[in-house]
């Protein structure tokens, strides 16, 4: 391991691998929203805009022969860093865009019938609920929700009840965005397959936060975003088990894609460039194929050590601030670094306001989950959100802005 021994904290020597804190001071506490990128993805997405840029999967020329082997290069490695093979990881442009382009080519084929039902998690974010409910409307399906359990974890009892012969799609994600929780999917993925189930993982923000198997997890279809995870924005992948590519039609059509074209129908490419349309996200790949390098290079062991330490630090001194409530879980090995608060009397959205004077940034609002913040019985909530390169000094500038803002609108 490059950067640390076993018991030193890791986060003030990592803060030097990223220009943003140098240069802005910011006590970045809004890594699940986005993360910062350190200088090695900044380096290799400049090394392709500078010496090697050119189209991938098309030229015969040496540029793009290479920019084609840096970009299959950086399916590998994501291939490697979920337990996945090279075949399964589609790269899209988010996480947003995995989620829409799995539900169109699912519905595409699935042979769906009025009254089938899909599961979701009471916790599920806004960009796999909305995609679903739109196949829902289209194809006359029912939603069903798990429910929240006692402290703020998924009802695994009524999740495995639910899940019957009729429910043909379920989705739960590894970590809620909200409430950090880490959920079990692997105990209800294993329900959802005696059943017939297609089993999709949001794996969002838990990518780069905690070790990530989609063996372990037991799941068809997984996606999340680069840029939650150290990479560049604009790109996102999806994952799904080789044989169910096979099977999958396509969501998106166009160039790339195509194996032949006539004037009256198509044929596709292999797996998975058949569900690649268009140019894809070459820099940006190649940008995270370099966070899960870095990533690898810091270990999970580290990583995991800081984000335990600094949420269980700031969920102590938070919770001995009067008036604030906590929802997080207590365990921080069960928790992805995020720990959303309310603070009596002060409006969410004027908390975030008084910390950013104080150069701290969170997160304020419905955090893309409103179902989940109704199940809550909130609106809105505040949200720090720790990575491993926060620390404990982080954490108590977290707490004199919250006593700033309690005492600026006397609450
Ligand atoms: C859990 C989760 N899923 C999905 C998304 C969507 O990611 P993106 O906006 O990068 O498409 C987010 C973003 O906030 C998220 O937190």
């Amino acid at each position: 391991m490059r950067y640390l021994k076993k018991s030193m904290n890791i986060s003030e020597k990592i803060k030097n691998d990223f220009p943003f804190f140098e240069k802005t001071g910011v006590a970045y506490l809004d890594s699940a929203a986005t993360s910062q990128t350190p200088q090695v993805v900044l380096d290799a997405m400049e090394a392709y805009y500078t010496i090697f840029r050119a189209n991938v999967h098309r030229g015969l020329y040496g540029l793009s022969a290479e920019a084609t082997e840096r970009f299959e290069g950086a399916r590998e490695t994501i291939a490697q860093f979920i337990g996945a093979s090279k075949e399964e990881i589609i790269f899209t442009g988010s996480a947003t865009m995995s989620s829409n382009l799995l539900t169109y080519a699912l519905e595409n084929t699935l042979e769906l019938r009025e009254g089938d039902e899909i599961l979701l998690s009471a916790m599920e974010h806004h960009s796999s609920i909305v995609p679903l409910q739109e196949l829902a409307q289209r194809k006359k399906l029912k939603l069903v929700y798990i429910p929240l359990a006692e402290g703020f974890a998924l009802d695994y009892k009524e999740a495995k009840r639910l899940i019957t012969p009729r429910t043909k799609i379920v989705a739960v994600m590894r970590a809620s965005n909200v409430l950090g929780t880490i959920n079990d999917v692997r105990a209800i993925s294993q329900t959802a397959r005696k059943n017939g189930a297609i089993m999709i993982v949001d794996a969002t923000s838990a990518a780069g936060h905690a070790p990530l198997s989609v063996k372990d997890l037991d799941c068809d279809y997984l996606y999340f975003s680069g840029h939650k995870m150290c990479g560049p924005t604009g790109i996102g992948v999806l994952y799904g088990r080789r044989d169910f590519l096979e099977k999958l039609y396509p969501g998106f059509f166009g160039g790339g894609m195509i194996d032949r074209v006539t004037r009256e129908k198509s044929s596709w490419r292999e797996v998975p460039g058949r569900f690649e349309a268009g140019t894809p996200p070459i820099a940006e790949a190649i940008g995270l194929a370099a966070a899960a390098e870095y990533i690898n290079e810091i270990g999970f062991p580290a990583i995991r050590e800081q984000i335990e330490d600094v949420f269980s630090y700031a969920r102590e001194t938070l919770s001995r601030i009067p008036n604030v409530s906590i929802y997080a879980r207590t365990d921080a090995r069960e928790n992805a670094g995020i720990l959303s608060f309310t603070i009596k009397g002060v409006h969410p959205h004027d908390a975030a306001e008084i910390l950013s004077r104080e150069n701290v940034a969170i997160r304020a609002g419905h955090h893309c989950a409103e179902p989940l913040l109704s199940e809550l019985g909130e609106t809105a909530l505040c949200r720090a959100s720790f990575y491993f390169y926060n620390t404990r000094g982080d954490a108590d500038r977290l707490a004199a802005g919250i006593k700033k803002a309690k005492a600026t609108l006397r609450a």
